[in-house]
C-alpha cells in the first residue's frame, strides 16, 4: 500500500491521529498493545501489509496474507470498565460494517450486498467470514486504561489466497462483489468513519448497539454457542448494555459473556 498516502489521510482526519506504517509485522495487536503500555497517545494506529503471527480470538491464528486484505490495530486510551468491553467490541464491528456498506455503495455503486454483524465480534457477507475484530487491553485498579481494537478485512482475496482450514467459511469483498477494491481508500473510509462515530456518551452507546443488532445474523433464532467447549442451545432474544448474548432456554433466560456462536436454525 502506498503508505505516504495514507499519511496525508489520516492526518487530514485528525492532527491526533498517529499512523505507525510497516510492511511486515508478526501482529498489529501486538504492537498497538506495545504503544499502549509505553504511553502512546489515543488513536496511535498501527497498520501493516503483511502480519506473520496475526492472531485471532481465543488464541488462534489470522491468516494476512500480503497485498490482499486490511490488517491495523487501534489503541484507544480511555478508562474503560471491564464488564464494558464486548460492548466496545460491538461498536467496532458496527461502525466497521456501516462503513464497509456505504463505501461500496458510494464508490463501487453496489446496492445490494448485504453485510452482517455477528455476535460476538465478527462481520459476515453470505453466511461467510469477511471480517474479525480482536480486543486486548491492560487492567489497572480494576478499569482497563487502555484498549487495542484489532480489526482483519478480507479485501482482495481469491479462494486460493486462504487456506484449506478456513476456505469453506472464509470469505472477501472481491469474492462477493466481483470488484477489485482500492484497500487504501477503504482503510481510510473505516478509520475516518470510527473517529467520527465513536461514542462519547452512553446514550451514542446505545444507539450504536440498536445499529448493531439491525444488522445482526442469527436475532431471534434458535442457536448454539459454544463455550468454552460446551454447547448451549437456545434462542437468540437480545444483547444487553453490555453486549452480552441474551439467550432464552426453557428454564428461563441466560446472559452469555463469550463463546463461538455456531449455527442459527431459521425454523
Ligand atoms: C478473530 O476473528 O478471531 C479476530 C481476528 C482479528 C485479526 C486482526 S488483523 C489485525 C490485528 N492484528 C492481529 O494480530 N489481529 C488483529
Amino acid at each position: 500500500m502506498n503508505s505516504d498516502f495514507i499519511q496525508e489521510e489520516l492526518k487530514a482526519i485528525s492532527p491526533e491521529i498517529q499512523c505507525h506504517y510497516f510492511e511486515k509485522i508478526d501482529s498489529t495487536n501486538s504492537y498497538a498493545y506495545f504503544l499502549g503500555q509505553n504511553n502512546h497517545p489515543n488513536w496511535s494506529i498501527v497498520i501493516a501489509e503483511e502480519q506473520e503471527k496475526g492472531k485471532g480470538r481465543l488464541d488462534r491464528k489470522w491468516e494476512s496474507k500480503s497485498g490482499k486484505g486490511l490488517w491495523f490495530s487501534i489503541l484507544l486510551r480511555k478508562s474503560i470498565e471491564p464488564r464494558k468491553i464486548q460492548a466496545v467490541s460491538l461498536i467496532f464491528g458496527e461502525l466497521i460494517r456501516e462503513s464497509i456498506q456505504t463505501h461500496l455503495r458510494e464508490k463501487y455503486g453496489i446496492q445490494n450486498l448485504s453485510i452482517n454483524t455477528k455476535w460476538p465480534n465478527d462481520i459476515y457477507v453470505n453466511q461467510k467470514k469477511m471480517c474479525g475484530i480482536l480486543l486486548q487491553g491492560a487492567i489497572t485498579n480494576n478499569l482497563y486504561n487502555f484498549i487495542v481494537g484489532g480489526i482483519g478485512i478480507n479485501v482482495n482475496h481469491q479462494s486460493s489466497d486462504f487456506s484449506e482450514e478456513v476456505k469453506n467459511i472464509a470469505t472477501s469483498l472481491y469474492l462477493e462483489t466481483g470488484k477489485i477494491i482500492n484497500r487504501e481508500e477503504l482503510l481510510i473510509h473505516i478509520i475516518q468513519h470510527i473517529y467520527s462515530r465513536w461514542p462519547q456518551h452512553e446514550d451514542n452507546l446505545k444507539e450504536i448497539l440498536d445499529e448493531w443488532k439491525n444488522h445482526a445474523l442469527f436475532i431471534g433464532k434458535k442457536i448454539q454457542i459454544n463455550h468454552y467447549d460446551k454447547i448451549i442451545e437456545g434462542v437468540f432474544k437480545d444483547i444487553n448494555e453490555y453486549g452480552h448474548l441474551i439467550l432464552e432456554q426453557n428454564h428461563g433466560s441466560v446472559q452469555i459473556l463469550t463463546g463461538d456462536l455456531m449455527n442459527g436454525d431459521s425454523k
